[in-house]
């Protein structure tokens, strides 16, 4: 991708961005300290969407930087992708919380805090336009799928995202970490199992798109003007 084409996108995203930072649909757009939007490289191949930013990212004005993001980079290096190169975002980019004894706690986002933040997830989409789109968790996959998608049983097939973008639905890293004991060997496998099929799909050629049968009627080609 030509230079001028990944500093326009840089820009777009940047405008975005900073619309985005304005808005306050939700009450959680007065809670957080940071608007989450998301970085990465404007020219990605690969989009992750996570489902929102947590206590580090909300502090940090920067999606997965926590443990579940640390792990996020050890997913991508296992398919030779290095976090720069792909962009990384989430379907809400203001940190959902649940007031606790402690303080704030993390929450997954509501279906409403999603539709909300829709328009700027699929802004990041539309400029980004990448090959290939990594839903990671059940919120996430939810926003894309609708609210009937059961990760267990339906991730790890390809869907048609946005803009007919090739979609992949895995487990979200912090759930990989949150297993314990048996379970957690299964869950790995099939998440390298998801990250192996988005190796392939970035690594095969672009499909062709399906032409509908034409009609060629001979005699038009010899016919008097
Ligand atoms: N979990 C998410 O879904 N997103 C983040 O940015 C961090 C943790």
């Amino acid at each position: 991708m030509e230079n001028g084409e990944r500093e326009r996108r840089a820009e777009l995203l940047a405008q975005a961005s900073t619309a985005a930072a304005a808005c306050r649909k939700c009450p959680i757009g007065y809670e957080r300290r940071n608007n989450v939007y998301g970085e990465g490289d404007p020219c990605a191949r690969l989009m992750v969407v996570g489902e929102g930013p947590g206590e580090t990212e909300d502090q940090l004005g920067r999606p997965f930087v926590g443990r579940a993001g640390q792990l996020l980079d050890r997913m991508l290096a296992a398919i030779e992708l290095a976090r720069e190169e792909v962009y990384i975002c989430n379907t809400v980019k203001c940190r959902p919380t649940l007031a606790g004894p402690y303080g704030a706690r993390n929450r997954a986002p509501d279906a409403q805090e999603m539709e909300n933040c829709r328009p700027f997830l699929d802004q990041q989409i539309a400029i980004i336009a990448p090959q290939v789109i990594l839903a990671l968790g059940s919120p996430a996959a939810k926003s894309f799928l609708g609210r009937d998608f059961q990760i267990t049983r339906m991730r790890g097939r390809w869907y048609a995202g946005p803009r007919d973008t090739p979609l992949m639905v895995t487990f979200h890293p912090a759930y990989v970490l949150r297993q314990t004991g048996g379970e957690i060997e299964g869950v790995k496998r099939m998440v390298w199992a998801d990250l192996k099929a988005v190796r392939a799909k970035l690594d095969a050629p672009p499909e062709v798109p399906h032409v509908q049968a034409v009609e060629i009627r001979q005699a038009s080609l010899f016919e008097a003007r």
